[in-house]
């Protein structure tokens, strides 16, 4: 038995739209609900804690793997990206919470290719923050998310809290277009040192993954102080964004923002409620990192 004391779970994997139809209409005779992870593979801790979510949300979990090019720019780690199939099958067998992968490629997920495709443009706030270095980044999130809804049906969407531009941008997505799904999100895993995990971590030399920690620790120091309503919330993000270069990160920004929305919050707000973002370059791993106050 799980932790969840449901019984452990044979993995099933499926590789195209059209088994993965045929898997579906299955169950929605049964009136199981479903709950969809989607992934771009190269599972780790964080990813597993969302199925843990997934189960207690719902009768059956779907998890997809699909590195999806439209989120990727130019220059970007679309080829390089860790294409680990076989042993993410193999962790979450293991992990007997998950029944069904949904591992598709591309020409199944963009039958019209990719020059030819039709695309989601997401309001204003997708060219902010990550997505102001990212241009294009969360209309392929978008564009990709919104197709596996549309194969899957599930009834709940579980999405990680340390991707914060990304869920906000996604409910935003469910709401405008009238989704018949509930979006669910989990907590930043962290290793041990406290740095998010992520599938870039893996970028990282030695001597950068020891440095790596000190993204988190600058925001919950700048937390504090913000909390704290000592000194200007704009030079305490100038200092913190300064030390960061000393630590040998190149920032390309951290910003505070409303959680409910990631709007701009006004001078006299007060910190509940308020979320720090960062993102930063450490050698050639782009880290992001988040924080509530
Ligand atoms: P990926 O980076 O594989 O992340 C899949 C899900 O895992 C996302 O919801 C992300 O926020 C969550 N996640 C990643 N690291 C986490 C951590 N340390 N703790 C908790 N959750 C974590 O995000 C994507 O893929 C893609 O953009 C996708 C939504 C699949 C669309 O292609």
């Amino acid at each position: 038995m799980s932790a969840l004391g449901k019984s452990s779970v044979r993995l099933q994997g499926v590789y195209t739209v059209k088994a993965l139809r045929e898997f579906i209409g299955s169950l929605q005779l049964t009136h199981n609900t479903i709950a969809l992870v989607p992934t771009m593979g190269n599972l780790h801790e964080g990813h597993l804690s969302l199925m843990h979510l997934a189960r207690e949300y719902a009768d059956i979990v779907v998890c997809s793997i699909f590195v999806n090019p439209t989120q990727f720019g130019l220059g970007e780690d679309f080829s390089g990206y860790p294409r680990t199939l076989l042993e993410d099958e193999a962790l979450l067998e293991k992990q007997g919470l998950v029944h069904l992968v949904f591992a598709p490629e591309e020409k199944d997920i963009y039958p019209f290719g990719l020059d030819n495709t039709a695309k989601i443009t997401m309001p204003g706030l997708s060219k902010e923050l990550c997505g102001s270095g990212r241009p294009g980044h969360f209309d392929g999130v978008a564009s990709v998310v919104l197709r596996l809804l549309n194969l899957i049906s599930p009834d709940i969407l579980v999405l990680g809290e340390k991707d914060y531009q990304q869920l906000i941008l996604l409910k935003r997505l469910v709401r405008d277009l009238h989704l018949p799904v509930q979006i669910v999100s989990g907590v930043i895993h962290r290793e041990a040192d406290g740095l998010a995990m992520s599938t870039r971590n893996q970028y990282l030399s030695p001597a950068e993954r020891k440095v790596a920690p000190k993204l988190y620790c600058e925001l919950v120091k700048l937390s504090k102080l913000i909390k704290s309503g000592g000194e200007d919330c704009q030079t305490l993000v100038k200092q913190s964004l300064s030390s960061l270069e000393t630590f040998g990160f190149k920032p390309e920004y951290i910003e505070v923002r409303r959680s409910i929305d990631l709007g701009k919050p006004m001078e006299t707000e007060s910190p509940d409620g308020l979320i720090i973002l960062a993102a930063a370059w450490l050698g050639n791993a782009r880290l992001i990192d988040n924080i509530q106050l």
